[in-house]
C-alpha cells in the first residue's frame, strides 16, 4: 500500500516556474526510486500546456538512467505526431529529442489513425508492456485480459472545466468500467474540439502516484472543488481522481490557490 491513508499532498509555488522546477525534481526522483526497485519507471504523461516548462527540465536532467525511462500518454489529439496540437509533439521537442531515451521507450498514442484503431492499438501496446515488464502485479481478469496496470507516476493537467486528460464532464467515457483506453469525440469548448484518445479513470486510479500540475488564477474555482471533495462517482472528471492505493498529489502555484476577490 503506497497510500493507505488516502491523503492528498499538496505543493504550493510562488509561480509556475518555481512549481516547474519542483515537478521535474520530483519527477527525477520518481525515476530513481522506480529503477533502483524494479528496473523500469513507467511514467504518462499529460498534454496541454502547463507541462511544457517541466518538461524542459527534464531534458536537462543527466540522473534518469534513459534506457530504463517508459513514456506513455494520458491523452492525445486525434492528429498526426508532427501537428502543432500533437500532446507528443509538445514532449517531442522539448524533452525527449534531447535525451537517449530508446525510441522503443517512446509509447506514443498513434493520433495518426482512425480513432477507434488508435484507441484499440494504444490498449494492445499499454497491455504489451504491462505483460513484459509487470506481468506479476496484473490481477488477470476473466479471459486472460489483465485488469489494470500500475502506472508508477501519471501526471496530470486540469482544465478549468474540471476535465483531466480528455474526459469530459458528462461524457459516458467517464463511466467506463473495463477499457484501458478509449475514443472520445469532444465537442464543446474548452478547445481543442474533435475527436481524442484517453485512458480511462480505473487506469488512473490504478497508478502508483498521480500527480497534478496546476497553475493560474482561472482554475481556482475548479482547483477548490476539486480538493473540497472527490470520489469515483463524483460530477466532476477531477472529484473522480482517487487512486486506490497510490499517492495523490497536487503541485499548485499561488494563483491556483487564491480563493475568488
Ligand atoms: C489535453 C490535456 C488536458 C490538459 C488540460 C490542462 O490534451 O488537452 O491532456 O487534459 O492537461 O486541459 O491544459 P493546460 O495545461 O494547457 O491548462
Amino acid at each position: 500500500m503506497v497510500n493507505p491513508s488516502g491523503e492528498i499532498k499538496r505543493f504550493i509555488y510562488s509561480d509556475a516556474g518555481e512549481l516547474s522546477q519542483a515537478a521535474a525534481h520530483f519527477i527525477m526522483r520518481a525515476a530513481r526510486e522506480a529503477i533502483a526497485q524494479q528496473g523500469y519507471f513507467a511514467l504518462m504523461l499529460s498534454g496541454g500546456s502547463t507541462p511544457r516548462a517541466i518538461y524542459a527540465h527534464l531534458a536537462q536532467s543527466d540522473l534518469i538512467k534513459w534506457a530504463r525511462l517508459h513514456l506513455f500518454w494520458g491523452d492525445e489529439r486525434c492528429v498526426p505526431p508532427d501537428h502543432p496540437l500533437s500532446n507528443f509533439r509538445l514532449a517531442w521537442e522539448v524533452w525527449l529529442s534531447r535525451v537517449p531515451v530508446p525510441a522503443e521507450n517512446i509509447h506514443r498514442i498513434r493520433g495518426e489513425l482512425a480513432p477507434l484503431q488508435a484507441a484499440r492499438e494504444y490498449e494492445q501496446e499499454m497491455q504489451r508492456f504491462f505483460r513484459r515488464y509487470a506481468s506479476s502485479t496484473l490481477k488477470v481478469g476473466q479471459g486472460e485480459k489483465p485488469l489494470w496496470p500500475s502506472f508508477d507516476l501519471i501526471i496530470l493537467g486540469m482544465g478549468s472545466d474540471g476535465h483531466v486528460a480528455s474526459l469530459f464532464l458528462g461524457d459516458p467515457a467517464l463511466d467506463e468500467k473495463v477499457r484501458w483506453a478509449l475514443a472520445v469525440e469532444h465537442r464543446q469548448p474548452p478547445p481543442p474540439m474533435g475527436w481524442r484518445i484517453t485512458v480511462t479513470l480505473p487506469l488512473i486510479n490504478a497508478a502508483r502516484q498521480v500527480m497534478f500540475v496546476v497553475t493560474g488564477k482561472e482554475k481556482a474555482p475548479m482547483v477548490r472543488q476539486a480538493l473540497e471533495r472527490g470520489s469515483e462517482t463524483a460530477a466532476l472528471p477531477v472529484q473522480r481522481v482517487r487512486p486506490r492505493v497510490g499517492q495523490l498529489t497536487w503541485f499548485l502555484d499561488q494563483a491556483a490557490l487564491e480563493a475568488e476577490a
